[in-house]
């Protein structure tokens, strides 16, 4: 620590953060400047005001010192259109998470897999009530979980399958788990299945609708200015891809797919309370805190956007909203292996531009050649965002010290590798768990190492065999494949801790548990539940964000 250009340098930090304090007291820090000129340039007639970006004073004094000075590239800097005067790339990976990095056990030396203990528990979409069994396929699982004060858990939203109708339906239902009379389980509000129950839902019990399923009505949207290929796409009415989460500020949140007013497809959000207006009560009825409930950012269906708006693509999907706080909320649009791209939700649904930090590497990889050569990956695999983001403090609810003001807080989330086949047709999804910092300029910090299958999950490109090669118990018995093509649509924080506050319900702890929706052969859903520190094993930490001890 004597070198004299350390020494130059770690004077320099006070003086780097007391520019950056400076700048961020004024009305509009710097990179609000230019997103709001360049928004200005792009959207003319649009007047709605730009919310600061959320910059904390503290968060300059909790960047980590670095003990390699780096040079600061002063051509990239004039040439970028975001300019961070602390200098993002310096950001580190929590110690916490750097714990993270260790393995269970090794991959399957075939498949290259990690295979988790934990079981996928059916669902089911006929209700306690119903005369007679629901016959429908249901698929495309989303699960949202109730506030702990609420008369039911869950609330399912399924896609029903079509028998060749050109309609998409999704239908809605309250939904409650229930546990076989042996099993013992620690909360006590949880419940036990009935015979009935374990008919419908097979012997390990499983999630159950306590509702009549409704059909999901969200207003039909046009597709203004669509042709081509997808046109056709398109021309199909309703609904896709569902999303329900919760905003930083506790308002219940359905994104969806739908016919868009500037191409074919775009993304669309409504709260939930104005499709489900049943759920309204339990919003309004914290009993911690008096009052309606959090105010609806998204009363009617809203279209979000992309700025500048010649960055729009004719068919959007797969885009995840995180919430660093009540009060700020960021679309990432994509998260590949070369390109990441976010933006700050402003109001209305439009965004500034492209908020990711220059200096960022990217942290996902494509298959290698040799993984090539070996025949079951085809070059030219492709990420998608999968489910929404939940916001996890590094360290356990059962620790007093920590706590939120204190611990370090990330974003998790599922993002599928498609694998295709030699045709191009899909194969197979592969899921991994990717972290980033929920602190601006919310770095990229990890990714799963390998791939995640549940316990009795298969997975498509090997022989059972081979997939089952790393369960020492399947060694005897038959090894039959199922479940080949399997997606994750939902992780939620589940039912049953005791919020303080129903902002508290999109985040957690690293031993809060998570249920998994797991959408099957696209005829079929299921579900698991999983502590988060078991999901988030076996991690591999960024470039360049491993910390320096
Ligand atoms: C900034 O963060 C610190 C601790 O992380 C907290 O005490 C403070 O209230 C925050 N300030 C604002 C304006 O959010
Ligand atoms: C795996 O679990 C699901 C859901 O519980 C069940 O339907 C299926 O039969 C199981 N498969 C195997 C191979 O055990
Ligand atoms: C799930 O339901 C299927 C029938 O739909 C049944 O065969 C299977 O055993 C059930 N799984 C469990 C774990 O009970
Ligand atoms: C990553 O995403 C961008 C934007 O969607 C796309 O242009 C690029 O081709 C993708 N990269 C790969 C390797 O698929
Ligand atoms: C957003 O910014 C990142 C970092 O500069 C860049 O890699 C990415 O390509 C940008 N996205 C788009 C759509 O330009
Ligand atoms: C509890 O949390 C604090 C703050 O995050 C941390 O420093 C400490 O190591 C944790 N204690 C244990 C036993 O994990």
């Amino acid at each position: 620590m004597s070198s004299p250009i350390v020494k130059r340098f770690l004077l320099s930090i006070p003086i780097v953060c007391l520019l950056y304090l400076l700048l961020s007291k004024t009305p509009q820090g710097p990179a609000d400047i230019f997103a709001f000129k360049r928004f200005h340039r792009s959207q003319e007639q649009l007047r709605i005001p730009i919310n600061r970006l959320i910059v904390n004073d503290s968060d300059c004094r909790r960047i980590p010192i670095p003990l390699k000075v780096q040079h600061a590239d002063s051509e990239g800097l004039l040439n970028a259109d975001f300019i961070n005067p602390v200098g993002a790339s310096k950001i580190k990976a929590p110690r916490a998470l750097t714990d993270l990095t260790q393995c269970p056990s090794s991959p399957n030396q075939f498949t290259g897999h990690i295979r988790l203990p934990n079981v996928l528990y059916n669902i089911s979409m006929s209700p306690i009530t119903a005369t007679s069994k629901d016959t429908r396929r249901f698929w495309n699982p989303t699960i949202f979980a109730l506030p702990y004060w609420s008369k039911n858990q869950y609330l399912i939203v399924n896609m029903v399958a079509s028998h060749g109708e050109l309609y998409r339906r999704n239908v809605l239902c309250e939904a409650n788990i229930c546990h076989p009379p042996s099993e013992t389980f620690k909360n006590s509000r949880e419940k036990s299945c009935t015979e009935d129950d374990l008919e419908i839902l097979g012997s390990n019990g499983g999630l159950r609708c306590v509702t009549t399923p409704i059909e999901v009505d969200v207003p039909p949207t046009p597709a203004e200015r669509c042709d081509g290929m997808e046109e056709l796409l398109a021309d199909i009415p309703g609904f896709h891809d569902p999303r329900l989460f919760y905003s930083g500020r506790g308002e219940p949140i359905l994104m969806v797919a739908s016919q868009s007013r500037y191409a074919c497809i775009g993304l669309w959000a409504i709260d939930l309370r104005a499709v489900y207006p049943d759920i309204k009560e339990t919003f309004a009825s914290s009993p911690r805190r008096l009052g309606p409930g959090p105010l609806m950012s998204y009363p009617t269906l809203t279209e979000l956007t992309r700025n500048p708006p010649s960055t729009r693509r004719s068919y959007e999907k797969n885009w995840v909203m995180f919430s660093p706080s009540s009060l700020v909320s960021y679309l990432q649009y994509e998260l590949n292996s070369t390109t990441r791209t976010f933006a700050q939700l402003i109001g209305a649904g439009l965004t500034t531009t492209n908020q990711t930090d220059i200096s960022e590497e990217p942290c996902l990889s494509e298959p290698t050649p040799l993984d090539v050569s070996g025949g079951h990956f085809v070059a030219g695999a492709s990420w998608h965002q999968a489910t929404p983001a939940l916001k996890l403090v590094l360290c356990t609810r059962s620790n007093s010290t920590c706590t939120n003001r204190f611990g370090e807080t990330v974003f998790f989330a599922v993002i599928h590798k498609k694998h295709v086949n030699e045709y191009g047709l899909p194969m197979r999804y592969e899921r991994y768990f990717v972290v980033w910092s929920a602190t601006p300029p919310f770095n990229m910090l990890g990714v799963s190492q390998n791939p995640i299958l549940l316990a009795n999950e298969t997975s498509r490109g090997w022989t059972a065999e081979e997939i089952w090669d790393d369960v020492e118990e399947t060694r005897s018995g038959s090894r039959t494949e199922w479940g080949q093509f399997t997606y994750t649509t939902t992780i939620a924080y589940a039912w049953g801790r005791e919020e303080s506050d129903i902002r508290e319900k999109g985040m957690g702890y690293l031993d809060d548990e998570v249920i998994l929706s797991v959408g099957i052969d696209d005829q079929n859903g299921l579900y698991a539940k999983v502590k988060v520190s078991d999901l988030l094993q076996c991690l591999r930490i960024c470039p360049g964000r491993m910390p320096i001890w």
